[in-house]
Protein backbone atom coordinates (compact mmCIF):
# COMPACT_ATOMS: atom_id res chain seq x y z
CA UNK A 1 0.00 0.00 0.00
CA UNK A 2 2.59 2.71 0.86
CA UNK A 3 4.73 1.79 -2.03
CA UNK A 4 1.97 2.76 -4.71
CA UNK A 5 -0.15 4.94 -1.88
CA UNK A 6 2.59 6.60 -0.31
CA UNK A 7 1.86 9.73 -2.11
CA UNK A 8 -1.30 10.39 -1.46
CA UNK A 9 -3.01 12.19 0.50
CA UNK A 10 -6.32 11.30 1.68
CA UNK A 11 -9.28 11.43 3.27
CA UNK A 12 -11.58 8.48 4.52
CA UNK A 13 -15.20 7.83 5.97
CA UNK A 14 -16.94 4.92 6.65
CA UNK A 15 -20.13 3.94 6.54
CA UNK A 16 -21.06 4.95 10.01
CA UNK A 17 -19.77 8.57 9.60
CA UNK A 18 -16.57 8.33 11.61
CA UNK A 19 -14.69 10.90 10.12
CA UNK A 20 -11.21 9.86 9.29
CA UNK A 21 -8.92 12.14 6.92
CA UNK A 22 -5.69 11.00 6.18
CA UNK A 23 -2.26 12.17 4.95
CA UNK A 24 -0.14 9.57 2.80
CA UNK A 25 3.06 10.67 3.94
CA UNK A 26 3.11 12.90 1.06
CA UNK A 27 6.32 14.37 0.18
CA UNK A 28 5.92 18.48 0.54
CA UNK A 29 8.37 20.72 0.46
CA UNK A 30 8.96 22.06 3.87
CA UNK A 31 7.63 25.60 3.62
CA UNK A 32 4.23 24.32 2.29
CA UNK A 33 3.89 22.44 5.62
CA UNK A 34 4.13 25.43 7.56
CA UNK A 35 1.97 27.64 6.01
CA UNK A 36 -0.61 24.81 6.21
CA UNK A 37 -3.87 24.81 8.72
CA UNK A 38 -3.04 20.98 9.79
CA UNK A 39 -5.30 18.55 8.09
CA UNK A 40 -8.53 16.40 10.23
CA UNK A 41 -7.22 13.22 11.26
CA UNK A 42 -9.44 10.22 12.79
CA UNK A 43 -10.44 9.61 15.84
CA UNK A 44 -7.98 7.04 16.19
CA UNK A 45 -5.35 7.51 18.48
CA UNK A 46 -2.53 6.37 16.61
CA UNK A 47 0.20 7.79 14.70
CA UNK A 48 -0.68 8.59 10.76
CA UNK A 49 1.34 5.69 9.31
CA UNK A 50 -1.18 3.26 11.39
CA UNK A 51 -3.75 5.05 10.14
CA UNK A 52 -2.49 4.92 7.07
CA UNK A 53 -2.17 1.21 7.21
CA UNK A 54 -5.18 0.68 9.40
CA UNK A 55 -7.68 2.76 7.18
CA UNK A 56 -6.47 2.19 3.28
CA UNK A 57 -5.49 -1.54 3.36
CA UNK A 58 -9.06 -2.74 3.25
CA UNK A 59 -9.25 -0.59 -0.11
CA UNK A 60 -5.62 -1.04 -1.73
CA UNK A 61 -5.92 -1.89 -5.05
CA UNK A 62 -9.44 -0.59 -5.50
CA UNK A 63 -8.81 2.82 -4.92
CA UNK A 64 -5.22 4.23 -6.07
CA UNK A 65 -5.19 5.18 -9.45
CA UNK A 66 -2.25 2.27 -11.44
CA UNK A 67 0.10 4.74 -12.19
CA UNK A 68 0.58 6.24 -8.68
CA UNK A 69 0.18 10.28 -8.21
CA UNK A 70 3.82 11.28 -7.91
CA UNK A 71 3.95 14.04 -4.83
CA UNK A 72 6.38 14.42 -2.61
CA UNK A 73 6.51 13.44 1.23
CA UNK A 74 4.44 15.34 3.28
CA UNK A 75 5.92 15.35 7.11
CA UNK A 76 3.06 14.74 9.11
CA UNK A 77 3.45 14.58 12.84
CA UNK A 78 0.94 12.88 15.21
CA UNK A 79 0.69 16.14 17.11
CA UNK A 80 -0.84 17.18 13.93
CA UNK A 81 -3.77 14.79 14.24
CA UNK A 82 -7.12 16.35 15.20
CA UNK A 83 -10.51 15.76 14.46
CA UNK A 84 -13.01 17.66 11.91
CA UNK A 85 -16.53 17.43 11.93
CA UNK A 86 -18.70 17.02 9.26
CA UNK A 87 -19.77 20.74 7.49
CA UNK A 88 -20.13 21.73 4.34
CA UNK A 89 -19.20 19.87 1.60
CA UNK A 90 -15.92 20.09 -0.68
CA UNK A 91 -14.01 17.68 -2.50
CA UNK A 92 -10.70 19.44 -2.04
CA UNK A 93 -8.69 22.17 0.19
CA UNK A 94 -8.46 25.35 -1.14
CA UNK A 95 -5.41 26.04 -0.04
CA UNK A 96 -4.87 29.19 -1.75
CA UNK A 97 -7.75 30.63 -0.45
CA UNK A 98 -9.88 31.17 -3.94
CA UNK A 99 -12.96 29.56 -3.21
CA UNK A 100 -15.05 29.45 -0.07
CA UNK A 101 -16.15 26.13 1.33
CA UNK A 102 -18.58 24.27 -0.85
CA UNK A 103 -18.71 21.27 -2.90
CA UNK A 104 -16.23 21.52 -5.58
CA UNK A 105 -13.83 19.30 -7.51
CA UNK A 106 -10.63 19.73 -8.36
CA UNK A 107 -8.23 19.05 -11.05
CA UNK A 108 -4.84 18.49 -11.53
CA UNK A 109 -2.43 18.94 -14.68
CA UNK A 110 -1.58 15.56 -15.48
CA UNK A 111 0.46 13.89 -18.11
CA UNK A 112 -0.85 11.60 -19.99
CA UNK A 113 -0.91 10.22 -23.48
CA UNK A 114 -2.55 13.86 -24.40
CA UNK A 115 -1.68 16.49 -21.65
CA UNK A 116 -5.00 17.29 -20.01
CA UNK A 117 -6.58 17.97 -16.76
CA UNK A 118 -8.58 14.88 -14.82
CA UNK A 119 -11.21 15.87 -12.67
CA UNK A 120 -10.68 13.93 -9.24
CA UNK A 121 -14.06 13.12 -7.45
CA UNK A 122 -15.99 10.58 -5.27
CA UNK A 123 -17.51 8.78 -7.24
CA UNK A 124 -20.54 7.52 -5.09
CA UNK A 125 -22.22 8.83 -1.59
CA UNK A 126 -23.08 12.36 -3.12
CA UNK A 127 -26.57 11.44 -4.43
CA UNK A 128 -28.40 12.55 -1.62
CA UNK A 129 -26.62 15.90 -1.15
CA UNK A 130 -26.00 14.79 2.35
CA UNK A 131 -23.29 16.74 3.51
CA UNK A 132 -20.96 13.65 3.12
CA UNK A 133 -18.06 14.51 2.24
CA UNK A 134 -15.74 16.41 4.56
CA UNK A 135 -15.44 20.48 5.75
CA UNK A 136 -12.71 22.91 4.19
CA UNK A 137 -9.87 22.36 6.37
CA UNK A 138 -9.72 26.57 6.62
CA UNK A 139 -8.02 28.98 4.82
CA UNK A 140 -4.24 28.74 5.19
CA UNK A 141 -3.77 32.45 3.72
CA UNK A 142 -0.84 30.53 1.94
CA UNK A 143 0.30 31.74 -1.25
CA UNK A 144 1.76 28.04 -1.73
CA UNK A 145 0.57 25.15 -3.29
CA UNK A 146 -1.82 22.70 -1.73
CA UNK A 147 -1.53 19.10 -0.79
CA UNK A 148 -3.87 17.21 -2.97
CA UNK A 149 -6.49 15.54 -0.74
CA UNK A 150 -8.63 12.55 -1.82
CA UNK A 151 -11.69 12.00 -0.25
CA UNK A 152 -12.97 8.06 0.04
CA UNK A 153 -16.70 7.38 0.98
CA UNK A 154 -17.45 3.79 0.86
CA UNK A 155 -16.50 2.39 -2.88
CA UNK A 156 -15.44 6.01 -3.94
CA UNK A 157 -12.61 6.57 -7.04
CA UNK A 158 -10.23 8.34 -7.73
CA UNK A 159 -10.66 9.12 -11.15
CA UNK A 160 -7.72 9.50 -13.17
CA UNK A 161 -8.62 7.43 -16.56
CA UNK A 162 -4.92 6.73 -18.64
CA UNK A 163 -2.89 9.37 -15.99
CA UNK A 164 0.45 8.47 -15.95
CA UNK A 165 2.14 11.23 -13.63
CA UNK A 166 0.71 14.20 -11.99
CA UNK A 167 2.73 17.56 -13.12
CA UNK A 168 5.18 18.29 -10.25
CA UNK A 169 6.27 21.95 -9.98
CA UNK A 170 8.36 23.29 -6.72
CA UNK A 171 6.48 21.24 -4.23
CA UNK A 172 4.33 18.71 -4.34
CA UNK A 173 1.22 18.10 -6.59
CA UNK A 174 0.54 21.06 -7.75
CA UNK A 175 -3.39 21.39 -8.62
CA UNK A 176 -3.71 23.99 -11.49
CA UNK A 177 -7.55 24.98 -10.97
CA UNK A 178 -10.25 24.64 -8.43
CA UNK A 179 -13.32 24.21 -10.50
CA UNK A 180 -15.06 26.47 -9.08
CA UNK A 181 -18.54 25.63 -9.62
CA UNK A 182 -21.80 26.96 -8.21
CA UNK A 183 -23.09 24.52 -5.54
CA UNK A 184 -25.61 23.02 -6.37
CA UNK A 185 -27.42 20.57 -4.59
CA UNK A 186 -29.81 18.41 -6.72
CA UNK A 187 -33.22 17.73 -3.87
CA UNK A 188 -33.20 14.32 -3.48
CA UNK A 189 -36.88 13.70 -4.78
CA UNK A 190 -35.17 14.83 -8.00
CA UNK A 191 -32.34 11.80 -7.78
CA UNK A 192 -32.90 9.01 -9.87
CA UNK A 193 -32.12 6.11 -6.91
CA UNK A 194 -29.43 4.70 -8.87
CA UNK A 195 -27.04 7.46 -10.63
CA UNK A 196 -25.16 5.14 -13.10
CA UNK A 197 -26.06 6.04 -16.80
CA UNK A 198 -22.30 5.23 -18.44
CA UNK A 199 -22.41 3.34 -21.70
CA UNK A 200 -20.10 0.79 -20.11
CA UNK A 201 -19.17 0.04 -17.97
CA UNK A 202 -22.83 0.64 -16.99
CA UNK A 203 -24.67 -0.06 -14.15
CA UNK A 204 -24.87 -3.75 -12.10
CA UNK A 205 -28.31 -4.64 -10.54
CA UNK A 206 -27.67 -5.08 -6.68
CA UNK A 207 -29.13 -8.06 -7.18
CA UNK A 208 -26.69 -9.68 -9.43
CA UNK A 209 -24.25 -8.37 -7.03
CA UNK A 210 -26.18 -9.83 -4.03
CA UNK A 211 -26.06 -13.01 -5.87
CA UNK A 212 -22.16 -13.30 -6.98
CA UNK A 213 -21.74 -12.94 -2.96
CA UNK A 214 -23.85 -15.55 -2.01
CA UNK A 215 -24.00 -18.13 -4.81
CA UNK A 216 -21.34 -17.11 -7.08
CA UNK A 217 -19.18 -16.74 -3.89
CA UNK A 218 -18.87 -20.92 -4.47
CA UNK A 219 -17.63 -20.85 -7.85
CA UNK A 220 -15.37 -17.66 -7.34
CA UNK A 221 -11.76 -19.09 -6.86
CA UNK A 222 -12.34 -22.65 -8.36
CA UNK A 223 -11.17 -24.14 -11.26
CA UNK A 224 -12.52 -23.25 -14.56
CA UNK A 225 -11.87 -26.73 -15.99
CA UNK A 226 -13.97 -28.30 -13.49
CA UNK A 227 -18.08 -29.22 -13.62
CA UNK A 228 -19.28 -25.95 -11.46
CA UNK A 229 -17.51 -23.41 -13.44
CA UNK A 230 -18.29 -25.34 -16.74
CA UNK A 231 -21.95 -25.83 -15.69
CA UNK A 232 -21.97 -21.78 -14.97
CA UNK A 233 -20.47 -21.08 -18.91
CA UNK A 234 -23.32 -23.57 -19.92
CA UNK A 235 -25.77 -21.51 -18.06
CA UNK A 236 -24.78 -18.55 -19.83
CA UNK A 237 -24.96 -20.38 -23.82
CA UNK A 238 -28.14 -21.80 -22.99
CA UNK A 239 -29.51 -18.61 -21.65
CA UNK A 240 -27.96 -16.72 -24.48
CA UNK A 241 -29.08 -19.41 -27.17
CA UNK A 242 -32.76 -19.04 -25.65
CA UNK A 243 -33.03 -14.80 -25.37
CA UNK A 244 -31.70 -14.75 -29.20
CA UNK A 245 -34.94 -16.30 -30.38
CA UNK A 246 -32.76 -20.53 -30.40
CA UNK A 247 -32.29 -19.81 -34.09
CA UNK A 248 -31.68 -23.26 -35.96
CA UNK A 249 -27.66 -24.79 -36.16
CA UNK A 250 -26.20 -21.21 -34.33
CA UNK A 251 -23.87 -21.78 -31.55
CA UNK A 252 -22.71 -19.57 -28.70
CA UNK A 253 -19.35 -19.06 -28.71
CA UNK A 254 -17.21 -17.44 -26.23
CA UNK A 255 -13.33 -16.47 -25.71
CA UNK A 256 -11.34 -14.07 -23.71
CA UNK A 257 -10.49 -10.27 -25.02
CA UNK A 258 -13.83 -8.68 -25.31
CA UNK A 259 -15.24 -7.60 -28.42
CA UNK A 260 -11.74 -5.94 -29.14
CA UNK A 261 -9.89 -9.13 -29.41
CA UNK A 262 -12.94 -10.17 -31.38
CA UNK A 263 -12.23 -8.20 -34.13
CA UNK A 264 -8.47 -9.32 -34.36
CA UNK A 265 -9.93 -12.60 -33.53
CA UNK A 266 -12.34 -12.17 -36.85
CA UNK A 267 -9.61 -10.48 -38.80
CA UNK A 268 -7.60 -13.82 -38.87
CA UNK A 269 -10.00 -16.91 -38.74
CA UNK A 270 -13.12 -15.29 -40.44
CA UNK A 271 -12.47 -12.88 -43.00
CA UNK A 272 -11.77 -14.78 -46.71
CA UNK A 273 -10.45 -11.82 -48.71
CA UNK A 274 -12.37 -9.01 -48.70
CA UNK A 275 -14.61 -7.16 -46.23
CA UNK A 276 -17.26 -4.43 -46.28
CA UNK A 277 -17.81 -2.00 -42.92
CA UNK A 278 -20.00 0.17 -42.66
CA UNK A 279 -18.62 3.28 -40.27
CA UNK A 280 -19.95 6.08 -38.39
CA UNK A 281 -17.86 6.51 -36.11
CA UNK A 282 -15.25 4.85 -33.37
CA UNK A 283 -16.01 1.22 -33.12
CA UNK A 284 -17.03 0.54 -36.80
CA UNK A 285 -13.57 2.03 -37.66
CA UNK A 286 -11.95 -0.07 -35.38
CA UNK A 287 -12.92 -2.94 -36.75
CA UNK A 288 -11.96 -1.55 -40.07
CA UNK A 289 -9.04 -1.25 -38.98
CA UNK A 290 -8.51 -4.42 -38.05
CA UNK A 291 -9.53 -5.55 -40.58
CA UNK A 292 -6.77 -3.37 -43.26
CA UNK A 293 -4.06 -5.79 -42.60
CA UNK A 294 -0.87 -7.65 -44.51
CA UNK A 295 -3.13 -10.60 -45.66
CA UNK A 296 -6.20 -9.38 -46.66
CA UNK A 297 -7.68 -6.60 -49.58
CA UNK A 298 -8.42 -3.62 -48.44
CA UNK A 299 -12.14 -3.62 -46.94
CA UNK A 300 -14.40 -1.25 -48.42
CA UNK A 301 -14.96 1.35 -46.01
CA UNK A 302 -18.55 3.32 -46.12
CA UNK A 303 -18.19 6.12 -44.17
CA UNK A 304 -21.32 8.09 -42.50
CA UNK A 305 -21.19 11.27 -40.49
CA UNK A 306 -21.41 10.60 -37.06
CA UNK A 307 -24.50 11.04 -35.89
CA UNK A 308 -26.01 9.60 -39.26
CA UNK A 309 -25.73 6.48 -40.99
CA UNK A 310 -25.70 5.03 -44.54
CA UNK A 311 -26.23 1.44 -45.70
CA UNK A 312 -24.16 -1.83 -46.77
CA UNK A 313 -24.26 -2.08 -50.28
CA UNK A 314 -23.77 -4.97 -52.20
CA UNK A 315 -20.32 -5.59 -53.64
CA UNK A 316 -18.87 -8.48 -55.51
CA UNK A 317 -15.85 -9.91 -53.98
CA UNK A 318 -16.87 -8.87 -50.03
CA UNK A 319 -17.17 -12.34 -48.52
CA UNK A 320 -17.92 -9.77 -45.00
CA UNK A 321 -19.96 -7.28 -44.44
CA UNK A 322 -19.66 -5.50 -40.82
CA UNK A 323 -21.31 -2.96 -39.24
CA UNK A 324 -22.10 -2.26 -35.42
CA UNK A 325 -25.48 -2.34 -34.65
CA UNK A 326 -25.30 0.19 -32.08
CA UNK A 327 -22.96 2.57 -32.26
CA UNK A 328 -22.17 3.49 -28.54
CA UNK A 329 -19.94 6.81 -29.77
CA UNK A 330 -22.63 8.30 -31.12
CA UNK A 331 -26.09 6.43 -30.55
CA UNK A 332 -26.81 5.71 -33.38
CA UNK A 333 -28.61 2.53 -34.91
CA UNK A 334 -28.51 -0.31 -37.74
CA UNK A 335 -31.17 -2.54 -38.57
CA UNK A 336 -30.40 -6.70 -38.32
CA UNK A 337 -30.70 -6.75 -42.39
CA UNK A 338 -28.92 -9.03 -44.54
CA UNK A 339 -27.46 -7.16 -48.04
CA UNK A 340 -29.87 -8.13 -51.07
CA UNK A 341 -27.55 -9.09 -53.86
CA UNK A 342 -24.52 -9.76 -51.77
CA UNK A 343 -22.32 -12.81 -52.90
CA UNK A 344 -23.32 -16.14 -51.70
CA UNK A 345 -21.54 -17.22 -49.20
CA UNK A 346 -20.76 -13.84 -47.62
CA UNK A 347 -20.92 -13.35 -44.26
CA UNK A 348 -22.61 -10.42 -41.31
CA UNK A 349 -20.38 -9.51 -38.87
CA UNK A 350 -23.09 -7.30 -36.55
CA UNK A 351 -21.04 -6.02 -33.55
CA UNK A 352 -24.09 -6.30 -30.67
CA UNK A 353 -21.55 -5.18 -28.14
CA UNK A 354 -23.80 -2.13 -26.96
CA UNK A 355 -27.15 -3.33 -28.42
CA UNK A 356 -27.73 -7.08 -26.98
CA UNK A 357 -29.69 -7.93 -24.63
CA UNK A 358 -31.44 -4.54 -25.14
CA UNK A 359 -32.73 -3.98 -28.56
CA UNK A 360 -34.74 -7.23 -30.44
CA UNK A 361 -33.23 -8.66 -33.85
CA UNK A 362 -33.60 -11.75 -36.34
CA UNK A 363 -31.14 -13.96 -35.54
CA UNK A 364 -31.55 -15.47 -39.08
CA UNK A 365 -30.47 -11.93 -40.71
CA UNK A 366 -27.17 -12.14 -39.73
CA UNK A 367 -23.88 -14.77 -39.47
CA UNK A 368 -22.06 -13.69 -36.02
CA UNK A 369 -23.58 -11.44 -33.40
CA UNK A 370 -20.81 -10.74 -31.40
CA UNK A 371 -20.87 -8.33 -27.98
CA UNK A 372 -19.11 -7.90 -24.91
CA UNK A 373 -20.78 -8.37 -21.66
CA UNK A 374 -20.48 -4.65 -19.81
CA UNK A 375 -23.24 -3.07 -21.25
CA UNK A 376 -27.03 -4.43 -21.52
CA UNK A 377 -25.88 -7.68 -19.98
CA UNK A 378 -24.62 -5.16 -16.67
CA UNK A 379 -21.73 -7.51 -15.90
CA UNK A 380 -17.83 -6.44 -16.41
CA UNK A 381 -15.71 -6.44 -19.63
CA UNK A 382 -13.21 -8.70 -20.68
CA UNK A 383 -14.95 -11.84 -22.37
CA UNK A 384 -16.89 -11.84 -26.20
CA UNK A 385 -19.69 -14.05 -27.29
CA UNK A 386 -20.86 -14.58 -30.75
CA UNK A 387 -24.15 -16.24 -32.07
CA UNK A 388 -22.76 -18.03 -35.18
CA UNK A 389 -24.52 -18.92 -37.82
CA UNK A 390 -23.70 -22.29 -39.62
CA UNK A 391 -22.17 -20.49 -42.53
CA UNK A 392 -19.98 -18.56 -40.04
CA UNK A 393 -18.89 -21.77 -38.31
CA UNK A 394 -18.03 -23.43 -41.70
CA UNK A 395 -15.91 -20.29 -42.70
CA UNK A 396 -13.89 -20.53 -39.45
CA UNK A 397 -13.44 -24.39 -40.47
CA UNK A 398 -12.29 -23.83 -43.27
CA UNK A 399 -9.82 -20.49 -42.75
CA UNK A 400 -8.51 -22.99 -40.14
CA UNK A 401 -7.28 -25.68 -42.37
CA UNK A 402 -6.48 -23.63 -44.89
CA UNK A 403 -2.61 -22.67 -43.54
CA UNK A 404 -3.29 -19.76 -42.38
CA UNK A 405 -1.15 -18.21 -39.90
CA UNK A 406 -3.30 -17.86 -36.54
CA UNK A 407 -2.17 -17.16 -33.46
CA UNK A 408 -3.87 -19.60 -31.24
CA UNK A 409 -5.70 -16.66 -28.86
CA UNK A 410 -7.71 -15.22 -32.25
CA UNK A 411 -8.34 -18.51 -33.51
CA UNK A 412 -11.90 -18.46 -32.97
CA UNK A 413 -11.62 -22.45 -34.26
CA UNK A 414 -10.26 -22.84 -30.84
CA UNK A 415 -12.95 -20.87 -29.05
CA UNK A 416 -15.64 -22.73 -31.01
CA UNK A 417 -13.90 -26.53 -29.70
CA UNK A 418 -13.65 -24.94 -26.32
CA UNK A 419 -16.76 -23.09 -26.20
CA UNK A 420 -18.39 -26.74 -27.26
CA UNK A 421 -16.83 -28.11 -24.45
CA UNK A 422 -18.62 -24.79 -22.37
CA UNK A 423 -14.65 -23.56 -21.01
CA UNK A 424 -12.39 -21.09 -22.90
CA UNK A 425 -8.76 -21.66 -23.75
CA UNK A 426 -7.78 -19.77 -20.85
CA UNK A 427 -8.81 -18.89 -18.03
CA UNK A 428 -12.08 -16.52 -17.99
CA UNK A 429 -13.08 -14.38 -15.26
CA UNK A 430 -15.25 -16.25 -13.22
CA UNK A 431 -17.06 -13.30 -11.61
CA UNK A 432 -17.95 -11.59 -14.67
CA UNK A 433 -19.71 -15.41 -16.13
CA UNK A 434 -21.77 -15.31 -12.94
CA UNK A 435 -23.11 -11.47 -13.28
CA UNK A 436 -23.70 -11.99 -17.09
CA UNK A 437 -25.60 -15.28 -15.70
CA UNK A 438 -27.52 -13.36 -13.84
CA UNK A 439 -28.69 -10.58 -16.13
CA UNK A 440 -29.40 -12.92 -18.91
CA UNK A 441 -31.86 -15.13 -16.09
CA UNK A 442 -33.45 -11.90 -15.25
CA UNK A 443 -34.01 -10.65 -19.01
CA UNK A 444 -35.62 -14.51 -19.99
CA UNK A 445 -37.78 -14.80 -16.95
CA UNK A 446 -39.39 -11.13 -17.71
CA UNK A 447 -40.26 -11.87 -21.26
CA UNK A 448 -36.95 -12.06 -23.07
CA UNK A 449 -35.54 -9.92 -25.83
CA UNK A 450 -39.05 -8.09 -26.43
CA UNK A 451 -39.40 -7.32 -23.23
CA UNK A 452 -36.01 -5.52 -22.59
CA UNK A 453 -36.54 -4.09 -26.23
CA UNK A 454 -39.39 -2.32 -25.22
CA UNK A 455 -37.66 -1.07 -22.06
CA UNK A 456 -34.86 0.32 -23.59
CA UNK A 457 -37.39 1.90 -26.28
CA UNK A 458 -39.71 3.45 -23.72
CA UNK A 459 -36.42 4.80 -21.61
CA UNK A 460 -35.05 6.40 -24.27
CA UNK A 461 -38.25 7.92 -25.64
CA UNK A 462 -38.70 9.41 -22.76
CA UNK A 463 -35.30 10.97 -23.09
CA UNK A 464 -35.33 12.16 -26.55
CA UNK A 465 -38.96 13.40 -26.09
CA UNK A 466 -37.84 15.43 -23.30
CA UNK A 467 -34.72 17.04 -25.75
CA UNK A 468 -37.30 17.78 -28.16
CA UNK A 469 -39.24 19.54 -25.92
CA UNK A 470 -36.52 21.25 -23.96
CA UNK A 471 -35.42 24.77 -24.95
CA UNK A 472 -31.68 23.91 -24.54
CA UNK A 473 -31.54 20.37 -25.58
CA UNK A 474 -32.02 18.28 -29.21
CA UNK A 475 -31.15 15.15 -29.98
CA UNK A 476 -27.81 14.57 -31.43
CA UNK A 477 -29.24 12.29 -34.18
CA UNK A 478 -31.53 14.06 -36.17
CA UNK A 479 -32.78 11.36 -38.27
CA UNK A 480 -35.71 8.98 -36.15
CA UNK A 481 -35.06 6.10 -37.31
CA UNK A 482 -31.22 6.50 -36.55
CA UNK A 483 -31.88 7.12 -32.88
CA UNK A 484 -30.39 4.53 -30.59
CA UNK A 485 -32.93 3.19 -27.74
CA UNK A 486 -29.75 2.02 -25.65
CA UNK A 487 -27.38 5.12 -26.18
CA UNK A 488 -29.10 8.51 -25.95
CA UNK A 489 -27.09 11.73 -27.23
CA UNK A 490 -28.05 14.82 -26.46
CA UNK A 491 -26.78 18.32 -27.30
CA UNK A 492 -27.08 21.26 -25.72
CA UNK A 493 -27.21 24.28 -27.09
CA UNK A 494 -23.61 26.91 -26.32
CA UNK A 495 -25.64 29.30 -23.83
CA UNK A 496 -25.32 25.53 -21.54
CA UNK A 497 -21.95 23.94 -20.98
CA UNK A 498 -22.58 20.29 -20.93
CA UNK A 499 -19.58 19.40 -19.13
CA UNK A 500 -20.37 22.00 -16.48
CA UNK A 501 -23.82 20.04 -16.55
CA UNK A 502 -22.21 16.63 -15.96
CA UNK A 503 -19.58 17.93 -13.39
CA UNK A 504 -22.92 19.47 -11.44
CA UNK A 505 -24.66 15.92 -11.87
CA UNK A 506 -21.37 13.70 -11.19
CA UNK A 507 -21.05 16.27 -7.81
CA UNK A 508 -24.69 14.96 -6.66
CA UNK A 509 -23.91 10.95 -7.69
CA UNK A 510 -25.14 10.91 -11.52
CA UNK A 511 -22.17 9.59 -13.08
CA UNK A 512 -21.01 8.68 -16.30
CA UNK A 513 -23.10 10.93 -18.79
CA UNK A 514 -20.14 12.63 -20.28
CA UNK A 515 -20.09 12.40 -24.31
CA UNK A 516 -17.79 9.82 -25.96
CA UNK A 517 -14.84 12.29 -25.34
CA UNK A 518 -13.54 11.93 -29.16
CA UNK A 519 -16.92 13.00 -30.37
CA UNK A 520 -15.88 16.70 -29.12
CA UNK A 521 -20.16 17.99 -28.77
CA UNK A 522 -21.39 20.04 -26.30
CA UNK A 523 -23.72 17.53 -25.28
CA UNK A 524 -24.65 14.56 -22.78
CA UNK A 525 -24.47 10.47 -23.69
CA UNK A 526 -26.84 8.75 -21.38
CA UNK A 527 -27.05 4.73 -21.27
CA UNK A 528 -30.80 3.62 -21.56
CA UNK A 529 -29.42 -0.31 -21.02
CA UNK A 530 -31.88 -2.90 -19.86
CA UNK A 531 -31.21 -2.48 -16.38
CA UNK A 532 -32.32 1.18 -15.67
CA UNK A 533 -35.66 1.63 -15.27
CA UNK A 534 -37.95 4.27 -17.00
CA UNK A 535 -38.69 5.76 -13.42
CA UNK A 536 -34.91 6.78 -12.99
CA UNK A 537 -34.59 8.02 -16.82
CA UNK A 538 -37.15 10.55 -15.17
CA UNK A 539 -35.53 11.80 -12.80
CA UNK A 540 -32.48 12.15 -14.65
CA UNK A 541 -34.18 14.57 -16.65
CA UNK A 542 -35.76 16.32 -13.86
CA UNK A 543 -32.46 16.84 -12.59
CA UNK A 544 -30.88 18.36 -15.48
CA UNK A 545 -33.53 20.47 -15.45
CA UNK A 546 -32.92 21.64 -12.11
CA UNK A 547 -29.03 22.06 -12.82
CA UNK A 548 -29.46 23.40 -16.35
CA UNK A 549 -31.30 26.13 -14.09
CA UNK A 550 -29.57 26.18 -11.27
CA UNK A 551 -26.48 26.96 -13.32
C1 LIG B 1 -20.00 -0.95 -30.28
C2 LIG B 1 -18.77 -1.36 -29.55
N1 LIG B 1 -17.94 -2.23 -30.12
C3 LIG B 1 -16.83 -2.63 -29.51
C4 LIG B 1 -16.47 -2.15 -28.28
C5 LIG B 1 -15.21 -2.61 -27.63
O1 LIG B 1 -15.55 -3.49 -26.60
P1 LIG B 1 -14.48 -4.05 -25.58
O2 LIG B 1 -14.15 -2.92 -24.66
O3 LIG B 1 -15.15 -5.19 -24.90
O4 LIG B 1 -13.30 -4.48 -26.36
C6 LIG B 1 -17.31 -1.24 -27.64
C7 LIG B 1 -16.95 -0.72 -26.31
O5 LIG B 1 -17.55 0.19 -25.79
C8 LIG B 1 -18.48 -0.84 -28.29
O6 LIG B 1 -19.32 0.03 -27.71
Amino acid sequence: MSALAGNCLGQIRNRHDAVIARVCQLRIHPQLVQAWNWVAIGRFGVGSNQLEDALLDPIAHDVLPAAGLLVDEFPLEPDHIGQQSLGKAVLAHDGNGLVATGRRQLEVTVTADDQKSEALHSRTGLRHGWTRLLEAFGDSGSKRNLPLLLEFEDCAQVHLNCVNEVCRHSASIVPNKLVNMPEITIPNELLPEDGRFGCGPSRVRAAQVAALATEGAKLLGTSHRQAPVKNLVKRVQDGLFDLFHKPEGYEIVLGNGGSTAFWDAAAFSMVERKAQNLVHGEFGAKFATALTNPWLDAPTVINGTPGSRLELKAEAGVDSYAYAQNETSTGVVTPVKRVAGADAGALFFTDATSAAGGIDFDPLQTDVYYFAPQKNFASDGGLWFALMSPAAIERVERIASSGRYIPEFLSVKTAIDNSRLNQTLNTPAIATLFLLAEQVDWINSNGGLGWADARTRAASDHLYEWADASEFANPFVAEPAHRSQVVVTIDFDDSVPAADVAKVLRANGIVDVEPYRKLGRNQLRVATFTATDLAEVQQLTKAIDFVVEAL
